[in-house]
């Protein structure tokens, strides 16, 4: 509490030093009393009094000491009730003092111990009154250090301090999220800031509050250069992922592809001849049979690993194709599509963003929805004169518990391939009432990856 700068205002009431004059005044009239009766004693006052009176004995004027025995009397009385009420009232005074002094001190513990930082200036900015966090905000050791100094001199920014003040000198009210303070010692600090303005009877009075958000501010911005770093970590593992995948897609097709075409061709040779036994041609026609099944599953698992159609045909048909596949093998589920608008070279990124998401979307309906129903729709956006698409994949299957939802990869998968572009990703679903998958992304981004 030393550190404070409201002043003492611990006045003893006027009323408790004539409360004491009270009983000097006692003494003193009991002294004149005794004094009185001591003199009147000697010269035999009374009786010369007596004397005297008997001269004006038509106007009665002997009887007046008993008059003036009781007006001293009722004098006495009066003067005893005016003290005792006088004590009365200085007791309900003093009461008063005490709880403003209670009140007082109350307030001196929250403006000192407040972990905001305040203070209060005149109208040019001169600081006042401060608290202890106050100061040490500044980089000043206590309040009485900052009590005197312009509160402009700690703005960061004089030109803002300058548009705030004059804010303030027409009774308005600042608010900042990120108000740059220069300390003492020549460090910024960043602070959320409140200033008011009161007109006061000597003139404008500035009101701050200030709370301290530089540590914040470090790890926020420390944050977001990480976030930055792990996005760009993620679409260079996407990019490395998809380019790996197109690899393979591409060995399976020129290795795989050519050996099980010289297998086949080998196996109709041998059926062809005349000079082997018909187990030998049975056999061959199994293999010839044998070499077609397996180059089909090869070729399924190529357009799996890397969605030819997307290179050749472009994104509206590859999608198309994609779903179609998805209906002969899902026979009872009904299944929509709806492709309306969307531009033809969407860029590599974004063609196999979409692409891989209704791929996703699809094998999640398998997986987990248990529907009857899905729709798979990719249009232009309407109101983006830019050229966005949106991707949207509806079923009416029992819904995404939210706390299994964190569990797998491909939603969160998605969200990042989506946000990487710019665009916007969001699941709505609700138990029994299906799930939707939805995807935003903006022409400009899409661009940008052509
Ligand atoms: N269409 C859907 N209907 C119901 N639940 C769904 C649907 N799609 C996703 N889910 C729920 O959300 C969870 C997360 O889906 P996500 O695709 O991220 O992971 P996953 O499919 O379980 O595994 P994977 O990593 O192989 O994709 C699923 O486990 C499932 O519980
Ligand atoms: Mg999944």
């Amino acid at each position: 509490m030393s550190e404070t700068t409201f002043d003492g205002g611990r006045d003893r009431p006027e009323g408790a030093t004539r409360l004491r004059g009270a009983g000097t005044d006692l003494i003193l009239v009991l002294l004149a009393a005794v004094c009185t009766f001591l003199v009147a004693g000697t010269f035999e006052l009374s009786e010369a009094v007596g004397r005297w009176l008997r001269h004006f004995e038509p106007y009665q004027l002997d009887e007046l000491p008993a008059a003036v025995t009781v007006l001293v009397l009722g004098l006495g009385w009066s003067s005893w009730r005016q003290s005792r009420q006088a004590a009365t009232e200085m007791g309900l005074r003093l009461r008063a003092q005490e709880s403003l002094n209670r009140q007082r001190a109350y307030l001196e513990v929250l403006f000192n111990e407040n972990l905001s930082a305040n203070l209060i200036a005149a109208g040019d900015g001169g600081i006042t009154v401060a608290n202890p966090e106050l100061a040490q905000l500044f980089g000043l050791d206590a309040p009485k250090a900052v009590v005197g100094r312009r509160l402009g001199d700690f703005y960061a920014d004089e030109a803002l301090w300058r548009g705030h003040r004059e804010i303030l000198s027409g009774g308005g009210r600042v608010e900042m999220n990120d108000l740059r303070i220069r300390r003492a010692d020549g460090a910024e600090a960043v602070v959320i800031a409140r200033l008011t303005a009161r007109r006061a009877p000597e003139g404008l009075e500035v009101h701050a509050f200030f709370t301290d958000v530089t540590a914040l501010e470090t790890t926020r911005r420390e944050l977001a250069v990480a976030l930055d770093e792990n996005r760009r970590l993620a679409q260079r593992g996407i990019e490395m992922l998809e380019h790996e995948r197109r690899n393979i897609a591409r060995e399976l097709h020129d290795e795989m592809g050519q050996w099980l075409n010289a297998l086949k061709l080998d196996a109709v040779s041998i059926r062809g001849r005349d000079d082997v036994p018909v187990e030998v041609k049975d056999a061959a026609q199994s293999i010839v049979e044998l070499t077609d099944h397996v180059y089909d599953v090869a070729r399924s698992l190529m357009r799996r690993l890397r969605p030819v159609a997307l290179d050749e045909l472009g994104l509206g048909p590859a999608i198309q194709y994609c779903v179609d596949q998805w209906r002969r093998r899902h026979p009872a589920v009904k299944c929509e599509v709806r492709i309306d608008g969307v531009p033809d070279s969407l860029g590599e990124a974004a063609n196999i963003t979409l692409y891989r998401m209704v791929q996703e979307g699809l094998t999640n309906v398998t997986k987990h929805a248990r529907a009857s129903a899905v729709t798979v729709a990719l249009t232009a956006e309407a109101d983006a004169a830019t050229g966005g698409v949106r991707v949207d994949i509806v079923d009416d299957g029992v819904g995404l518990d939210e706390q299994i939802g964190r569990s797998g990869l491909g939603l969160p998968g998605l969200r990042e391939r989506v946000e990487m572009l710019g665009g916007r990703f969001w699941v709505d679903s609700a138990p029994g009432r299906g799930t939707a998958l939805h995807a935003s992304l903006p022409g400009a981004s899409v661009g940008a990856e052509k």
